[in-house]
């Protein structure tokens, strides 16, 4: 499956069919996790067959059914740009399950905190944890704002590669599906800003990795 492809087929899935995650599809997630971590210095860690950390009144009145195994996002309290690395790698490892056909929704308030079976040391800490495993369901398209609330560029005026990825940074999840971000072109290079709002910087990781995915153009610091 294409990046793109998957890039607008992932939508957050919160019912899952029992059934435990394929041997072959455990080993390709870990090897994921691990490049991930490699390159970023991030702890994110994948907890399979716990049903504990969903099992709360928040994530039961968001209709989370059978959600057993989740990947954690987590790294070191100090780390620089914590949360945007956070949002960027894990939205990495969701591309990559979507692509095998895997499923999941990112959670950064209604699971368990107390019962989450990360293995962490005291100066680490959790972001937030996504859901994952076998849909019983694709989930559904969300709504979006128009371009020109999230965009500095008019359509017309965009690089065929910057409006690949601006269709791709509308796409990707956000925290209450906020969409706080905004994106500009400087110098032939797309810089997105964050704005203000809960995970705000999660969800610019998020973003980010979406829009240099599908445009293959990285994107500038603000
Ligand atoms: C950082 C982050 C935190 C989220 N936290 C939750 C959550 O606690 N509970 C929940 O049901 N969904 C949560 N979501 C999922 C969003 O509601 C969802 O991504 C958004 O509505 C867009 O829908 P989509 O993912 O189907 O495109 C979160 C998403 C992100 C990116």
């Amino acid at each position: 499956m294409e990046i793109k492809e998957a890039i607008k087929n992932r939508h957050s899935v919160r019912q899952y069919r029992d059934i435990p995650l394929e041997d072959s599809l455990v080993t390709r997630l870990k090897e994921t996790i691990e490049e991930c971590n490699q390159e970023s210095g991030l702890k994110i860690q994948l907890v399979l067959d716990d049903p504990e950390c969903f099992d709360a009144f928040l994530a039961h009145t968001m209709k989370f059914q059978n959600v057993r195994n989740y990947l954690v996002i987590a790294g070191e309290k100090g780390m620089p740009d914590l949360e945007e690395k956070g949002g960027y790698f894990g939205q990495r490892i969701v591309l990559e399950a979507q692509r095998m056909g895997l499923n999941t929704c990112w959670v950064g308030g209604t699971y368990k905190k107390g019962k989450c079976k990360a293995v962490l040391s005291p100066d680490e800490k959790i972001l937030c944890v996504i859901a994952v495993g076998y849909g019983a369901n694709e989930g559904k398209k969300h709504r979006s704002k128009p371009l020109d609330k999230v965009c500095g560029v008019k359509k017309e005026e965009m690089p065929a590669w910057f409006r690949d990825g601006m269709k791709s940074a509308l796409m990707a999840p956000t925290a209450l599906n906020q969409q706080k971000f905004f994106v500009t072109l400087k110098e032939d290079r797309a810089v997105i800003r964050a704005g203000k709002g809960p995970m705000a910087k999660i969800d610019l990781g998020i973003v980010r990795y979406n829009f240099e995915a599908a445009s293959g153009h990285e994107c500038s610091r603000p």
